[in-house]
């Protein structure tokens, strides 16, 4: 028997219907877009419709996406294509302290190349204040960098709140969605980014392929030199197959993304309410409401959240965030920001749930952990 994934941050299945569309691209249809022929042609039009299926999601052009590898390669090509023409002459980037090392280590990089860095401290439900972001700003700030939902502990950024402050202070923005696409509706009209980025395996799509959203007249330079691929931005022949897995995850959760996040929170909070039920001692990491719907982030006192894993075979998750090398289940640098208490940050496991997560699995898993928990706490 597989243990019930309960890992969905980390990253998701292909969904049925995306290996579906996917499939022809694999087998048959293997022409590179940029050839002037039928299978040429064909995998043009494929990459087409794709940029379209995830501009509908966004409510944005079909223009302004630029197909990448993953969140990490759209993060570097915003923040390194926008910061690069300034390296050095001393501008500013105002980041916060809960962002994913996708944007962290590229911060880090800038400051190491002459830019300025500033990092904004969050508060106990690692919320960033607004208020914050704008008296950091200064004549040199080019450009703010927050995340949308937290991947460690679902917490969602003020994200509106800092597009106005930036776009009143002629400053640019760039935010990190990889965890909120397909999760919550991110409607680009509404909400005024410069960039965005997009991870097509946090929502059903295959690793391997992501997206960056670039406002149109939004310039930035290029951080890869080749072919004109992407409007230049992204040069190497296209990951059709991925791409198409890409535009198939986008139209999906287009269909239902309200009635999708609901049930996300419907099994989250299950798993919640069946854990604190058992056991006490519980601390819920992240802000109560304004949080990923499938995300739940708990600490359990005084144990380590490697003996409760050690316990726990029956069901894969993560203690802390997953793409910090195996093995490293030391506390995380988004639980120390929120200053949780040692207590319950060094036990803390993250739970996130997604669309193929049933009532079922919700109890046995709850089940499985409140035993984990309580061995490893004998
Ligand atoms: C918020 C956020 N940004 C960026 C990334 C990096 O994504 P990828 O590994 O697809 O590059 C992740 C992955 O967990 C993430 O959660």
């Amino acid at each position: 028997m597989k243990p019930i994934y309960l890992d969905y941050n980390a990253t998701t299945p292909v969904h049925p219907i995306v290996a579906k569309a996917m499939h022809p691209y694999i087998t048959d249809m293997y022409g590179n877009p940029s050839s002037t022929h039928w299978y040429g042609f064909d995998a043009r039009e494929a990459v087409d419709k794709a940029r379209a299926q995830l501009a509908r999601l966004l409510e944005c052009e079909p223009q302004e996406i630029i197909f990448t590898g993953c969140a990490t390669e759209s993060n570097n090509i915003a923040i390194l294509g926008l910061l690069t023409p300034w390296m050095d002459c001393k501008r500013h980037l105002i980041t916060s302290a809960v962002e994913h090392p996708a944007v962290l280590e590229v911060a880090r990089f800038c400051r190491s190349l002459g830019c300025s860095v500033t990092v904004i401290p969050v508060d106990s439900n690692g919320l960033v204040d607004p208020c914050d972001i704008e008296k950091a700003i200064t004549k040199n700030t080019v450009l703010i960098s927050i995340m949308h939902g937290n991947n460690e502990v679902g917490t969602i950024q003020p994200v509106e709140a800092i597009a106005m402050i930036a776009k009143n202070h002629g400053v640019l923005f760039h935010c990190d969605a990889a965890q909120s696409i397909g999760k919550i509706p991110v409607n680009l009209r509404k909400l005024d980014v410069d960039m965005l980025t997009v991870a097509g395996h946090k929502f059903y799509a295959p690793k391997g392929v992501g997206a960056l959203f670039l406002k149109a007249g939004t310039s930035i330079q290029k951080v890869y030199h080749g072919a004109s691929h992407e409007f230049g931005l992204r040069p190497g022949t296209e990951n059709v197959t991925g791409i198409v897995g890409l535009g198939a995850a986008a139209e999906l959760a287009s269909e239902n993304i309200e009635t999708r996040s609901l049930k996300l929170a419907e099994t989250r909070d299950r798993l919640h309410n069946a854990i604190l039920a058992a056991l006490d001692d519980v601390r819920l990491n992240g802000h109560p409401e304004k949080r990923l719907p499938n995300t739940l982030s708990l600490g359990f006192k005084n144990v380590s959240a490697t003996d409760v894993m050690n316990n726990l075979l029956e069901v894969a998750v993560s203690a802390g965030a997953a793409c910090h090398g195996p093995g490293e289940h030391r506390i995380s640098h988004v639980l120390e920001a929120m200053a949780v208490p040692q207590e319950y940050a060094r036990g803390t496991l993250r739970l996130s749930t997604g669309i193929m997560t049933t009532n079922d699995d919700i109890d046995v898993a709850a089940m499985s952990i409140v035993e984990a928990v309580k061995r490893a706490r004998d």
